[in-house]
């Protein structure tokens, strides 16, 4: 069976739902923008108006395309606006009570065919989908912020999840301009995997007082061909945020166990202080720690091919595309070889208590 997807319904029109509306009706979504809070509402219409007029005013589209975009988008405080869409995604509160609750409504509501997808960055998707009644429809969409502009979604094959959804969806994202990264359910699912592990990292670099916040960040530029170093990204993220997604790591091992650093700052979502124009490191110290943020993204890397949790040009087009890391973790891989990454790692894992990954091949 094909399915296809004109008519998104979207449930929660905070940060994610607002951005993914944005995507879809400029993309030439019919979309129903659903909340229980009619302000959110509103705010959600401010932000694709204004979204709007900056495209009109950078001539990247003509005003009949932005009225036409912004007649595309419906809102609404009740599910039955949602029985006639090809896809509704869910992205309320990360809550696990709530999205179950959200998506029983849903079953009620839309039509056997509709396929319904969960934008949860750190639940498992077997937990979301327990209690359906057809598991085979469910996916997990995972958008990154903003999502009206970053090209990566990841698109993550529930427990049961029928192959004709999971193409369906897959369209969908391509049609509205989404590079699609194919994942399992897993924590931290293809690429939270690594990036948090390596933000991470860098807190534990800085909690042993090798380096200041500003170093490790010119070190990571330098090493990994970044614009920003992982201090910065996690000021943007918010420490809190960081925290909670280096968190939904832990039950994967010591290794994915936050730092000290991480969870004091997390805890009152305070940010890093990150002074300008820092004292270079001496070369060895320098080179040391670009190592270990190497191996901090390489070891969760090798351990999702074991697990056949995305595959490596999945990992890799992710990397580039959703962080803009320039050294990816296939390029690393690449220059180490097998024999070198397992020497790498060994020692790296044992260091954490951590069991050593299986070797490459
Ligand atoms: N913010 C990010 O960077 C980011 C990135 C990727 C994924 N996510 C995930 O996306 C989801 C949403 O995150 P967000 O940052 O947009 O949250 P948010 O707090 O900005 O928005 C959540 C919205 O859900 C609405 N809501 C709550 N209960 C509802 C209900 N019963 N019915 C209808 N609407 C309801 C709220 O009113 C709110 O507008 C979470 O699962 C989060 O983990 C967030």
């Amino acid at each position: 069976m094909s399915i296809e997807i004109n008519r998104l319904g979207i449930v929660g029109a905070g940060t994610m739902g607002a951005g993914i509306m944005i995507n879809a009706a400029m993309s030439g979504m019919d979309v129903v923008l659903l909340d229980r809070d009619a302000d959110t509402l509103d705010r959600a219409r401010v932000k694709l108006s204004r979204y709007l007029d900056r495209q009109v005013a950078k001539d990247r589209i003509t005003k009949d395309a932005a009225a036409a975009a912004g007649a595309r988008v419906a809102t609404a405080t009740d599910m039955s606006a949602l029985a006639d869409c090809d896809l509704v995604i869910e992205a309320v509160f990360e809550n696990l009570p709530l999205k179950k609750a959200i998506f029983a409504d849903l079953e009620r509501v839309v039509r056997a065919d509709t396929i319904l997808a969960s934008n949860t960055s750190c639940l498992r998707l077997s937990d979301i989908a327990a209690d359906l009644t057809d598991a085979g429809r469910f996916c997990g969409m995972h958008y990154f912020s903003p999502a009206e502009i970053n090209p990566v979604v990841e698109l993550i094959q529930g427990p049961a999840t029928r192959d004709d959804c999971l193409r369906a969806a897959d369209a969908f994202l391509t049609r509205t301009g989404k590079t699609v990264i194919a994942c399992k359910d897993q924590n931290g699912f293809a690429l939270n995997r690594f990036f948090c592990p390596y933000t991470n990292e860098a807190v534990h670099v800085l909690d042993q007082g090798l380096a200041t916040t500003a170093q490790i960040d010119a070190i990571a530029r330098d090493r990994l061909g970044l614009a920003l170093g992982p201090f910065a990204v996690m000021n943007i993220i918010g420490t809190a945020t960081n925290l909670n997604a280096v968190r939904n790591l832990g039950a994967l091992g010591p290794f994915y166990e936050a730092a000290a650093g991480l969870i004091a700052h997390g805890t009152d979502n305070t940010p890093w202080q990150i002074d300008e124009d820092p004292a270079p490191l001496d070369p060895q110290t320098a080179d040391q720690i670009g190592e270990r943020l190497e191996n901090a993204i390489l070891l969760p890397v090798v351990e999702e091919l074991a697990e056949g949790t995305a595959t490596l040009d999945a990992i890799d087009t992710g990397a580039r595309m959703a962080f803009r890391l320039g050294l990816t973790p296939g390029d690393m891989l690449k220059r180490l070889g097998p024999e070198g990454v397992s020497k790498r790692l060994g020692d790296f894992a044992t260091a954490y208590g951590h069991p050593a990954p299986a070797p490459v091949v």
